[in-house]
């Protein structure tokens, strides 16, 4: 039994750290790079393991050097590899990030990510059975997603999707997750260029709104609410977003109410970002506990 059962990517982010960020045509002289584990999927994978959830996870990486580093780390962080598949001949994924006032831009190149198919999914339907919650980001192929929201609403196992990065999905599937956390550009990719309020209106205590530093909204049936986010210095805001899934999904299969576990994530997200690298500072419970 799982408490937390993570579908999704792994990459490999190549972090380049530079003053100025290029502008098109230009070449600008950085000042370090390194090489550090990520994706949206392993990343909130290993945001719920830190927190003390048991955790699996479904997705594939290429028979490379990276993907032997990034099965490593998630063995390290106490994420289950049983749902993970190594595909001979593909590369595990990658992710370029320019990293620049603690702010980044990034560029996924999918490698083994897109082959996280339906058939890998019936390969291990009893994981998804045996989880309290299941955690969905857009970084394998939608259809994928789309399958596992379908399977999740039948089996009665609730869903966070984070529906990043922003991508078109059909709305009936969407609305089969349980819980939704786009942040301010994807919840217009996904429900229209119409004011949030109105669009969190329309999906009480289902849609929660991620907004980086400000905190968190969604609506309660009844009035908005917003959840504060905490004041820190800002190293590296990559992967915030992805703690901020982790904890939550952590809070939720705990039995938390939605105000404390939107609390609990807005805490965790701001820890996250004083350190380098998308995992680099996840918080652990004491941390969370003592912060
Ligand atoms: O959300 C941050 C993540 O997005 C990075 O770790 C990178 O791999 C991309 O998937």
């Amino acid at each position: 039994m799982y408490d937390i059962l993570v579908i999704g990517s792994i990459n490999a982010d190549l972090v380049f750290h530079t003053d100025k960020r290029p502008e098109v045509g230009e070449t600008v002289l950085g000042n370090s790079f390194i090489t550090v584990p990520g994706g949206k999927g392993a990343n909130q994978a290993v945001a719920a393991a830190r927190l003390g959830a048991k955790v699996g996870f479904i997705g594939c990486v290429g028979d490379d050097a990276n993907g032997r580093v990034m099965l490593e780390n998630l063995q390290g962080q106490g994420v289950d590899l049983q749902g993970i598949s190594i595909i001979r001949g593909m590369s595990t994924g990658v992710a370029g990030i320019v990293l620049s006032g603690g702010e980044n831009s990034i560029i996924v190149i999918p490698g083994a990510n897109h082959l996280v198919s339906k058939a890998i999914i019936d390969e291990h339907i009893d994981m998804i059975s045996s989880s309290r919650m299941v955690v969905l980001q857009l970084e394998i192929p939608i259809e994928t997603v789309e399958y596992v929201l379908d399977l999740c609403s039948k089996k009665n196992v609730p869903v966070i999707l984070n529906p990043a990065p922003a991508a078109d999905m059909e709305a009936d599937s969407i609305l089969k997750a349980t819980y939704i956390t786009p942040n301010e550009t994807e919840v217009i990719h996904l429900f229209g260029n119409r004011k949030v309020e109105d669009i969190l209106k329309e999906y009480p205590n289902k849609l929660i709104l991620t907004q980086g530093k400000k905190g968190a909204s969604f609506h309660d049936g009844d009035k908005l609410i917003h959840v504060e986010g905490h004041p820190v210095k800002a190293v590296d805001t990559t992967g915030a977003g992805d703690t901020f899934n982790g904890a939550l999904a952590v809070a939720f299969a705990e039995g938390k109410d939605i105000i404390k576990a939107v609390e609990f994530a807005n805490k965790a997200a701001a820890i996250s970002v004083t350190k380098l690298g998308a995992q680099g500072g996840m918080p652990r419970r004491e941390d969370l506990n003592n912060s």
